[in-house]
């Protein structure tokens, strides 16, 4: 009988289904999505279709300047009326539900909203900073970390993920450095692509993957001084060789959406930047996904002074190319009258409602509005073990030892005495970063809870001295130079009487991100005093690091006897750091970006150019250096230590000469020369030695990760191409030209083994 019902009640709910979609063509799902926004699209007003292009922030996750009050009743009106397309940080299923809900029920023509957040390295899980992971170059598990993500944000409501963020950045000031994956554009595409199929998977349509975004197009990894919102000015041939890739990436991985910048680039706002967003992402690219501005970037061109006011920022905004205004206000109050008045064609507004629509129908919105809003998925999804079990994974392959002089590490696991030291080794909060909307305060695993899991010692734990004063939250200026050292003595009591010191020092969560640069990246407050005030009672100190950027840290790096990176590791934090010191996880990552010595380094970069006077010049002074410190960064692009060592012989490369297509194959031989089981990442720079435009010193090429046992060796491949071996001009031209190659494989982008090839 029950069942005789539920085919009844199919039935006429299929029944109902096909009356409206007879009524509502549109909806009809067996026509082609192209064919049926077109009879959406005659369908609607041009304010309806404005509307499309118009997002508002809708609750109190505000992520930019607060709009004044009163905003709420005119949003809430707009919706109404089908003047939003989409909202931001609106979560939860029952929360996005009910906007949902007046968008396809009280509005004329029922279009669903798009519904965006900030997913920036997990939704509540949270995996580490997507620097951070850029460190374990394992491009699977970064795919399967952003997968966890999209898994919980669609579960809450949410359909479109404002990441990944793929901007290449050469200068730890900035505080966005966390956001990406660091300085280099070939490990950048590599990530950049995981990213997008972690987000997306293999069907848009599925309820458990969300649209990606690539941003910020482009070039805000290059704000000058690394000041935010700051001006860039470079090259085009910088443009097309270091920032584009990952975002040309992304767009052949299908990304479905990009958003621009807040910066001017070579004098042009990137949000009303033709040649960027027509030219390249639409010309040449044939991107037929849609543009989102940033937050009120569209109001702030009239601020940076390229348009004289609203009106005019958004005539410049929509014939550049930007498809939707997040929180500027604009288009809805601007575009209807450019249109009317001839001073906007209809048609750039046409194309930029049908490539919104193009998404929200490839996500299955028109034939379900509500997939995302499942309760009962959200609560069994969110904070699942499964989601754990991943950012644990990807916590510990994210971790970089950087330094482990006399074999500190791994720990013993009994008989010990450890002095636990450092207010982050108790911070259930730093280490989820700044982007964690939608994650509480105190749900990390600290350190301190990390190690007490390991019962077979003695441990210790005092905070020394602490990171901030006062609360913190993501909108607030804070401060964080304590002066206090009352803390210092009962931590130098407890080092005294230990035989390891386990310091766990660096950034709280809020001290990088958005809004977050500096322009001084020691160890923050009085925690570098504390450091040397231990190591006078206790050499035996082990440094593990927690930031958001790379820090200077010349005296640790030549003090301290081991040191560990470990960023800000997300939920999982305090395990994934207690497995990698007690050697149950034998760390493998390597540095996404170079660690300056002093700021007065920066940028400082592998990939740089060659100068007419490098080192061994043959001259006293008049080459290109600093008087007061090396050139050389404190650790190098690429590097990262193992509990095991790794030895590099046999670099081939399977012939002296090549023609231009030929593939030219190199291989190298790797071997396991250490006591551990464990992980490489090999890695194989080019150098092109002369060109119409001068090529950098070195250049990423390929990289692999490879498990060895003890004693084991393999033989690793790679394979070299046109794609790898050309360069674009400043015209944007791929060039790829005759002449000799060094190729250079090894554990580091210094430590290599060398050869070379000519190209015909
Ligand atoms: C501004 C940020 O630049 C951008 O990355 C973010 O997605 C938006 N705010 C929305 O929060």
């Amino acid at each position: 009988m029950k069942s005789r019902n539920t085919i009844i009640g199919l039935f006429s709910l299929f029944v109902v289904a096909n009356a409206y979609a007879q009524r509502k063509p549109h909806l009809d799902s067996k026509k082609t999505i192209e064919e049926r926004i077109t009879l959406l699209m005659n369908e609607m007003t041009v304010e309806e279709k404005v509307g499309q292009m118009n997002q508002y922030n809708w609750s109190w996750d505000v992520t930019g300047p607060a709009p004044k009050g009163g905003v709420s009743k005119l949003k809430l009106d707009h919706l109404r009326q089908g003047w939003v397309g989409s909202l931001l940080s609106v979560r939860g299923a029952k929360e996005v539900r009910a906007v949902q809900k007046i968008a396809v029920e009280e509005t004329r023509l029922g279009i669903p909203l798009i519904i965006g957040f900030d997913v920036i390295h997990g939704y509540k899980t949270l995996s580490p900073i997507p620097l951070a992971e850029a460190a374990s170059w394992d491009l699977e598990a970064i795919r399967k970390s952003t997968a966890i993500a999209a898994a919980e944000a669609s579960a809450a409501g949410i359909n479109w993920a404002f990441g990944p963020n793929v901007d290449i950045s050469r200068d730890p000031r900035w505080g966005r450095i966390m956001e990406a994956a660091g300085e280099d554009p070939y490990l950048g595409s590599k990530i950049a692509t995981a990213r997008v199929k972690g987000f997306q998977g293999d069907n848009l349509a599925e309820n458990n993957t969300i649209a990606a975004c690539a941003k910020h197009f482009a070039a805000y990894g290059f704000v000058e001084s690394g000041r935010e919102y700051n001006t860039v000015d470079i090259s085009n041939a910088t443009l097309y060789n270091v920032v584009l890739p990952p975002f040309k990436a992304a767009k052949d991985a299908g990304v479905r959406t990009m958003m621009n910048a807040f910066n001017l680039l070579n004098g042009i706002p990137a949000t009303s930047n033709s040649f960027l967003q027509r030219d390249i992402l639409k010309g040449k690219w044939d991107f037929d996904g849609f543009v989102v501005s940033d937050w009120a970037s569209i109001k702030e061109t009239v601020t940076h002074g390229f348009a004289k006011d609203g009106s005019e920022a958004v005539q410049k905004s929509v014939m550049a190319g930007s498809d939707m205004d997040m929180e500027s206000y604009l288009y809805v109050a601007e575009l209807v009258k450019l249109v009317n008045d001839k001073k906007v064609k209809i048609e750039l507004v046409d194309d930029a409602v049908r490539r919104i629509l193009r998404v929200k129908y490839e996500l299955g919105l028109f034939d379900d509005p509500y997939k995302y809003c499942d309760e009962a998925r959200e609560k069994t999804t969110i904070g699942s073990q499964f989601n754990n079990e991943g950012v644990l994974d990807m916590a510990k392959k994210s971790i970089v030892l950087l330094k482990n002089e006399n074999q500190l590490l791994p720990l013993k696991k009994s008989g010990q005495k450890i002095a636990l030291i450092g207010a982050l080794a108790n911070d259930k909060t730093s280490p989820l970063g700044s982007w964690r909307i939608a994650s509480n305060d105190n749900t990390a695993v600290s350190v301190l809870e990390g190690m007490q899991k390991y019962k077979g010692n003695q441990l210790t734990y005092d905070k020394g001295t602490d990171v901030t004063v006062g609360k913190t939250t993501f909108v607030q200026e804070l401060e964080f130079n304590t002066t206090d050292k009352s803390g210092f003595e009962a931590a130098k009591n407890a080092a005294q009487n230990a035989d390891v010191v386990v310091m766990v020092l660096g950034e709280h969560g809020f001290q990088s991100g958005e809004g977050r640069s500096r322009t001084n990246i020691d160890l923050p407050g009085n925690q570098q005093e504390l450091l040397e005030e231990i190591f006078k009672v206790n050499k035996n100190i082990v440094l593990v690091l927690n930031n958001g950027r790379p820090l200077t840290i010349p005296w640790a790096s030549e003090n301290i006897p081991t040191i560990v990176e470990a960023w800000q590791l997300g939920t999982q934090s305090g395990n994934a750091i207690a497995e990698v010191l007690y050697g149950d996880y034998n760390p493998s990552g390597k540095l996404p970006i170079s660690f300056p010595r002093n700021v007065g380094q920066i940028p400082i970069y592998y990939n740089h150019f060659g100068t007419g006077r490098p080192v061994n010049s043959d001259t006293n002074v008049f080459w290109s250096h600093y008087s007061d410190v090396e050139n050389t960064p404190l650790y190098v692009f690429g590097h990262g230590l193992s509990y095991t060592s790794f030895g590099y012989s046999n670099l081939k490369i399977n012939k002296a000469v090549f023609e231009k297509d030929e593939p030219v194959k190199v291989s190298v031989t790797v071997t396991n020369t250490g006591k551990y089981e464990g992980k490489e990442v090999v890695q194989l720079y080019i150098r092109d030695l002369n060109g119409s435009l001068v090529r950098p010193v070195k250049e990423l090429k390929g990289f692999e990760l490879v498990n060895l046992k003890i004693g084991e060796t393999k033989i690793i491949n790679f394979t070299l191409t046109n794609a790898e071996l050309g360069f674009f001009d400043n015209n944007g031209n791929y060039l790829v030209e005759s002449g000799m190659f060094k190729v250079f494989v090894g554990t580091n982008s210094n430590d290599v083994l060398e050869s070379e090839f000519e190209l015909k």
